[in-house]
Protein backbone atom coordinates (compact mmCIF):
# COMPACT_ATOMS: atom_id res chain seq x y z
CA UNK A 1 0.00 0.00 0.00
CA UNK A 2 1.81 3.12 -1.47
CA UNK A 3 1.50 5.87 0.99
CA UNK A 4 3.62 9.39 0.78
CA UNK A 5 7.41 9.29 1.42
CA UNK A 6 8.07 12.60 2.52
CA UNK A 7 6.43 14.64 5.18
CA UNK A 8 5.57 17.53 3.33
CA UNK A 9 3.58 21.00 4.24
CA UNK A 10 0.00 21.24 3.19
CA UNK A 11 -0.03 17.17 2.93
CA UNK A 12 -3.61 16.43 2.26
CA UNK A 13 -3.96 13.12 4.34
CA UNK A 14 -6.62 14.46 6.25
CA UNK A 15 -8.95 16.30 3.43
CA UNK A 16 -8.61 12.61 1.92
CA UNK A 17 -12.50 11.68 2.74
CA UNK A 18 -13.79 15.64 2.11
CA UNK A 19 -12.24 15.01 -1.12
CA UNK A 20 -13.50 12.06 -1.78
CA UNK A 21 -17.22 13.23 -1.01
CA UNK A 22 -16.72 16.00 -3.27
CA UNK A 23 -15.52 13.74 -7.04
CA UNK A 24 -17.15 14.04 -10.10
CA UNK A 25 -19.84 11.07 -10.28
CA UNK A 26 -18.47 10.64 -13.75
CA UNK A 27 -15.09 10.01 -12.63
CA UNK A 28 -15.99 6.94 -10.59
CA UNK A 29 -18.12 5.07 -13.43
CA UNK A 30 -15.64 5.96 -15.86
CA UNK A 31 -12.06 5.38 -16.82
CA UNK A 32 -10.21 8.38 -16.29
CA UNK A 33 -7.07 10.17 -16.28
CA UNK A 34 -6.11 11.72 -13.13
CA UNK A 35 -4.04 14.78 -13.06
CA UNK A 36 -1.94 16.39 -10.32
CA UNK A 37 -0.17 19.43 -11.47
CA UNK A 38 1.45 20.85 -7.74
CA UNK A 39 2.25 17.12 -6.76
CA UNK A 40 4.59 17.82 -3.57
CA UNK A 41 4.57 14.65 -1.17
CA UNK A 42 1.43 13.19 -3.37
CA UNK A 43 -1.22 12.38 -0.61
CA UNK A 44 -3.74 12.40 -2.96
CA UNK A 45 -2.12 10.66 -5.77
CA UNK A 46 -1.06 7.41 -4.04
CA UNK A 47 -4.56 7.05 -2.23
CA UNK A 48 -6.35 7.82 -5.94
CA UNK A 49 -4.15 4.90 -7.13
CA UNK A 50 -5.13 2.93 -4.24
CA UNK A 51 -9.00 3.41 -4.64
CA UNK A 52 -9.98 3.57 -8.22
CA UNK A 53 -9.09 1.19 -10.40
CA UNK A 54 -10.17 2.16 -13.51
CA UNK A 55 -7.60 5.08 -12.72
CA UNK A 56 -6.22 4.72 -16.25
CA UNK A 57 -3.03 6.60 -16.14
CA UNK A 58 -1.76 9.64 -13.99
CA UNK A 59 -0.18 12.89 -14.38
CA UNK A 60 1.73 14.21 -11.89
CA UNK A 61 3.50 17.84 -12.38
CA UNK A 62 5.65 19.84 -9.45
CA UNK A 63 8.06 22.87 -9.87
CA UNK A 64 10.20 21.29 -7.41
CA UNK A 65 12.92 19.46 -9.31
CA UNK A 66 15.00 17.62 -6.60
CA UNK A 67 11.29 16.77 -5.79
CA UNK A 68 10.38 15.04 -9.10
CA UNK A 69 13.97 13.62 -9.32
CA UNK A 70 13.32 11.64 -6.08
CA UNK A 71 10.10 10.29 -7.64
CA UNK A 72 12.01 9.22 -10.68
CA UNK A 73 14.65 7.69 -8.77
CA UNK A 74 12.46 5.31 -6.64
CA UNK A 75 10.35 4.68 -10.03
CA UNK A 76 13.57 3.71 -11.88
CA UNK A 77 16.22 3.02 -9.03
CA UNK A 78 14.75 2.39 -6.14
CA UNK A 79 16.68 -0.94 -4.78
CA UNK A 80 19.92 1.41 -5.02
CA UNK A 81 17.94 4.22 -3.24
CA UNK A 82 16.99 1.63 -0.54
CA UNK A 83 20.75 0.85 -0.03
CA UNK A 84 22.04 4.25 0.40
CA UNK A 85 19.30 5.11 2.62
CA UNK A 86 19.62 1.95 4.59
CA UNK A 87 23.33 3.40 4.57
CA UNK A 88 22.12 6.75 6.25
CA UNK A 89 20.00 4.84 8.45
CA UNK A 90 22.20 2.88 10.36
CA UNK A 91 25.04 5.85 10.47
CA UNK A 92 22.13 8.15 11.98
CA UNK A 93 21.04 5.88 14.45
CA UNK A 94 23.96 5.29 15.91
CA UNK A 95 25.00 8.60 16.65
CA UNK A 96 21.26 8.94 18.91
CA UNK A 97 23.47 10.19 21.69
CA UNK A 98 26.33 11.94 20.21
CA UNK A 99 24.54 15.57 19.57
CA UNK A 100 27.44 17.58 18.40
CA UNK A 101 28.88 14.18 15.83
CA UNK A 102 24.61 14.27 14.96
CA UNK A 103 24.46 18.05 13.78
CA UNK A 104 27.87 17.24 12.35
CA UNK A 105 26.63 14.25 10.01
CA UNK A 106 23.33 16.61 9.15
CA UNK A 107 24.87 19.39 8.04
CA UNK A 108 27.80 17.48 5.76
CA UNK A 109 24.81 15.63 4.00
CA UNK A 110 23.23 19.19 4.03
CA UNK A 111 25.83 20.43 1.86
CA UNK A 112 26.82 17.55 0.36
CA UNK A 113 22.92 17.93 -1.31
CA UNK A 114 23.40 21.70 -1.73
CA UNK A 115 26.35 21.27 -3.78
CA UNK A 116 24.42 19.83 -6.47
CA UNK A 117 27.15 17.33 -7.93
CA UNK A 118 26.10 14.19 -7.24
CA UNK A 119 24.41 11.67 -9.35
CA UNK A 120 20.85 11.23 -9.60
CA UNK A 121 20.18 8.32 -7.28
CA UNK A 122 22.93 9.86 -4.58
CA UNK A 123 20.73 13.27 -4.29
CA UNK A 124 17.51 11.55 -4.16
CA UNK A 125 19.26 9.30 -1.30
CA UNK A 126 20.09 13.03 0.88
CA UNK A 127 16.66 15.27 -0.16
CA UNK A 128 14.91 11.81 1.60
CA UNK A 129 17.30 11.66 4.31
CA UNK A 130 16.94 15.78 4.57
CA UNK A 131 13.57 15.42 4.73
CA UNK A 132 13.05 13.00 7.31
CA UNK A 133 16.27 14.33 9.84
CA UNK A 134 15.45 18.24 9.21
CA UNK A 135 13.73 20.63 11.61
CA UNK A 136 9.30 19.80 11.07
CA UNK A 137 10.29 18.12 8.04
CA UNK A 138 10.19 21.71 6.09
CA UNK A 139 11.72 22.20 2.79
CA UNK A 140 12.67 25.66 2.37
CA UNK A 141 15.35 27.23 -0.04
CA UNK A 142 17.34 30.88 -0.33
CA UNK A 143 17.00 32.31 -3.49
CA UNK A 144 20.20 30.16 -4.85
CA UNK A 145 18.08 27.38 -4.53
CA UNK A 146 19.99 26.30 -1.39
CA UNK A 147 18.22 23.97 1.19
CA UNK A 148 18.47 25.94 4.22
CA UNK A 149 16.53 24.22 7.03
CA UNK A 150 18.18 23.14 10.12
CA UNK A 151 18.53 19.75 12.11
CA UNK A 152 15.23 18.61 13.48
CA UNK A 153 14.80 17.12 16.74
CA UNK A 154 13.81 13.54 16.20
CA UNK A 155 16.03 10.54 18.40
CA UNK A 156 15.64 7.67 15.68
CA UNK A 157 13.95 8.54 12.79
CA UNK A 158 12.97 6.17 9.83
CA UNK A 159 15.08 7.64 7.10
CA UNK A 160 15.07 4.10 4.76
CA UNK A 161 10.95 2.72 4.64
CA UNK A 162 11.77 -0.09 2.30
CA UNK A 163 8.66 -1.72 2.19
CA UNK A 164 6.75 1.61 1.18
CA UNK A 165 10.06 2.66 -1.35
CA UNK A 166 9.52 -0.67 -2.93
CA UNK A 167 5.41 -0.45 -2.99
CA UNK A 168 5.25 3.40 -3.99
CA UNK A 169 8.14 2.17 -7.05
CA UNK A 170 5.00 -0.23 -8.57
CA UNK A 171 2.42 2.00 -8.25
CA UNK A 172 4.56 4.73 -10.15
CA UNK A 173 4.90 2.37 -13.34
CA UNK A 174 1.63 3.58 -14.24
CA UNK A 175 2.65 7.52 -13.75
CA UNK A 176 4.05 10.03 -16.11
CA UNK A 177 6.25 12.79 -13.86
CA UNK A 178 6.65 16.12 -15.18
CA UNK A 179 8.76 19.13 -13.76
CA UNK A 180 8.29 22.42 -14.24
CA UNK A 181 5.15 24.83 -14.19
CA UNK A 182 1.57 23.60 -13.80
CA UNK A 183 0.43 24.90 -16.70
CA UNK A 184 2.37 22.32 -18.93
CA UNK A 185 0.18 19.59 -17.74
CA UNK A 186 -2.88 20.17 -20.22
CA UNK A 187 -0.60 19.20 -23.18
CA UNK A 188 -1.07 15.62 -21.37
CA UNK A 189 -4.86 15.33 -21.18
CA UNK A 190 -7.14 12.79 -23.10
CA UNK A 191 -10.38 11.77 -23.06
CA UNK A 192 -11.84 12.06 -19.71
CA UNK A 193 -9.63 13.88 -17.29
CA UNK A 194 -9.93 14.93 -13.40
CA UNK A 195 -7.41 17.79 -12.46
CA UNK A 196 -6.22 18.31 -8.62
CA UNK A 197 -5.28 21.45 -7.53
CA UNK A 198 -3.27 21.86 -4.45
CA UNK A 199 -0.87 25.35 -5.03
CA UNK A 200 0.79 26.82 -2.41
CA UNK A 201 -1.87 28.47 -0.47
CA UNK A 202 -2.54 32.14 -0.08
CA UNK A 203 -0.82 32.84 3.37
CA UNK A 204 -3.11 33.33 6.34
CA UNK A 205 -0.77 35.96 8.11
CA UNK A 206 2.21 37.67 7.02
CA UNK A 207 4.24 35.73 8.91
CA UNK A 208 2.96 32.38 7.66
CA UNK A 209 5.76 31.11 5.72
CA UNK A 210 3.64 28.50 4.37
CA UNK A 211 3.91 28.97 0.80
CA UNK A 212 7.71 28.78 0.76
CA UNK A 213 8.59 25.77 -1.29
CA UNK A 214 10.41 27.10 -3.91
CA UNK A 215 12.86 29.78 -5.18
CA UNK A 216 9.96 31.45 -6.23
CA UNK A 217 6.64 32.84 -3.99
CA UNK A 218 3.68 31.88 -5.13
CA UNK A 219 1.96 35.61 -4.90
CA UNK A 220 -1.59 36.87 -5.39
CA UNK A 221 -0.59 37.01 -8.85
CA UNK A 222 0.22 33.48 -9.26
CA UNK A 223 -3.18 33.09 -7.36
CA UNK A 224 -5.22 34.64 -9.96
CA UNK A 225 -2.81 33.00 -13.12
CA UNK A 226 -3.87 29.74 -11.87
CA UNK A 227 -7.92 30.90 -11.56
CA UNK A 228 -7.43 31.79 -15.29
CA UNK A 229 -6.05 28.29 -16.41
CA UNK A 230 -9.04 26.82 -14.35
CA UNK A 231 -11.26 29.16 -16.31
CA UNK A 232 -9.68 27.91 -19.52
CA UNK A 233 -9.75 24.23 -18.26
CA UNK A 234 -13.52 24.77 -17.80
CA UNK A 235 -14.47 25.88 -21.05
CA UNK A 236 -12.27 23.36 -22.68
CA UNK A 237 -14.72 20.82 -20.51
CA UNK A 238 -12.43 19.84 -18.17
CA UNK A 239 -13.09 18.39 -14.39
CA UNK A 240 -11.41 20.61 -11.31
CA UNK A 241 -11.07 20.86 -7.88
CA UNK A 242 -8.89 23.17 -6.02
CA UNK A 243 -7.68 23.28 -2.38
CA UNK A 244 -6.88 26.61 -0.42
CA UNK A 245 -6.60 28.61 2.50
CA UNK A 246 -9.69 30.03 3.50
CA UNK A 247 -9.01 33.77 3.99
CA UNK A 248 -12.41 34.54 5.08
CA UNK A 249 -12.30 32.33 8.19
CA UNK A 250 -9.50 34.84 9.18
CA UNK A 251 -11.20 37.77 8.20
CA UNK A 252 -14.71 38.18 7.54
CA UNK A 253 -14.29 40.62 5.16
CA UNK A 254 -11.19 39.30 3.06
CA UNK A 255 -13.37 37.89 -0.07
CA UNK A 256 -10.21 37.23 -2.11
CA UNK A 257 -10.89 33.83 -3.38
CA UNK A 258 -15.20 33.82 -3.27
CA UNK A 259 -14.44 37.34 -5.96
CA UNK A 260 -12.24 35.09 -7.96
CA UNK A 261 -14.11 31.75 -8.24
CA UNK A 262 -16.95 33.20 -7.80
CA UNK A 263 -17.93 31.43 -11.34
CA UNK A 264 -17.65 27.96 -9.72
CA UNK A 265 -18.37 25.78 -6.48
CA UNK A 266 -17.39 26.94 -3.34
CA UNK A 267 -17.03 24.55 0.48
CA UNK A 268 -15.51 25.31 3.41
CA UNK A 269 -13.96 22.49 5.24
CA UNK A 270 -12.52 22.09 8.24
CA UNK A 271 -9.02 20.58 8.51
CA UNK A 272 -6.17 20.15 10.91
CA UNK A 273 -2.80 21.29 9.84
CA UNK A 274 0.43 19.64 11.22
CA UNK A 275 3.17 21.66 9.82
CA UNK A 276 3.94 25.09 11.21
CA UNK A 277 6.55 26.14 12.76
CA UNK A 278 4.79 28.05 15.57
CA UNK A 279 3.09 25.01 17.50
CA UNK A 280 0.39 27.33 18.79
CA UNK A 281 -0.64 28.06 15.52
CA UNK A 282 -0.86 23.91 14.38
CA UNK A 283 -4.68 23.52 14.56
CA UNK A 284 -8.20 23.20 13.02
CA UNK A 285 -8.37 25.74 10.34
CA UNK A 286 -10.97 26.15 7.35
CA UNK A 287 -9.52 25.42 4.11
CA UNK A 288 -11.28 25.81 0.59
CA UNK A 289 -12.65 23.19 -1.79
CA UNK A 290 -13.65 24.95 -5.06
CA UNK A 291 -14.96 22.70 -7.83
CA UNK A 292 -16.36 23.72 -11.77
CA UNK A 293 -18.94 20.77 -10.63
CA UNK A 294 -21.57 20.89 -8.48
CA UNK A 295 -21.02 19.00 -5.07
CA UNK A 296 -23.22 17.94 -2.24
CA UNK A 297 -20.96 19.69 0.16
CA UNK A 298 -20.92 22.79 -2.18
CA UNK A 299 -24.63 23.11 -1.97
CA UNK A 300 -24.94 23.07 1.77
CA UNK A 301 -22.09 25.88 2.23
CA UNK A 302 -24.25 27.94 -0.12
C1 LIG B 1 0.57 22.69 -1.10
S1 LIG B 1 1.94 21.89 -1.85
C2 LIG B 1 1.20 20.43 -2.38
C3 LIG B 1 0.94 19.51 -1.21
C4 LIG B 1 0.51 18.13 -1.67
N1 LIG B 1 -0.88 18.10 -2.06
C5 LIG B 1 0.76 17.08 -0.62
O1 LIG B 1 -0.16 16.31 -0.27
O2 LIG B 1 1.89 17.02 -0.13
C6 LIG B 1 2.24 22.86 -3.27
C7 LIG B 1 3.31 22.35 -4.26
O3 LIG B 1 3.30 23.22 -5.42
C8 LIG B 1 4.61 23.30 -5.96
N2 LIG B 1 4.65 24.50 -6.84
C9 LIG B 1 4.82 25.81 -6.53
N3 LIG B 1 4.70 26.60 -7.61
C10 LIG B 1 4.44 25.79 -8.67
C11 LIG B 1 4.19 26.00 -10.06
N4 LIG B 1 4.19 27.23 -10.60
N5 LIG B 1 3.91 24.93 -10.84
C12 LIG B 1 3.92 23.68 -10.30
N6 LIG B 1 4.16 23.40 -8.99
C13 LIG B 1 4.41 24.44 -8.18
C14 LIG B 1 5.51 23.31 -4.74
O4 LIG B 1 6.79 22.87 -5.06
C15 LIG B 1 4.75 22.36 -3.77
O5 LIG B 1 5.25 21.04 -3.83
Amino acid sequence: MAKPFLKWAGGKTQLLNVIENALPERITRQNFTYIEPFVGSGAVLFWMLRNFPNLERAIINDINEDLINTYKVIANNHQELVSILKEFQNEYHHLVNNEERKKMYFYNKRELFNARNLNIVDQAALFIFLNRTCFNGLYRVNRNNQFNVPIGSYKKPTICDTENLKAVSEVLQRVELLCGDYQQTLKFTAENNFFYFDPPYKPLSNTSSFNAYAKDEFNDIEQIRLRDFCSHLDTLGHHWMLSNSDVKGKDPNDNFFDDLYTDFFISRVSAKRSINANASKRGKLNELLITNYATEQAMQTA
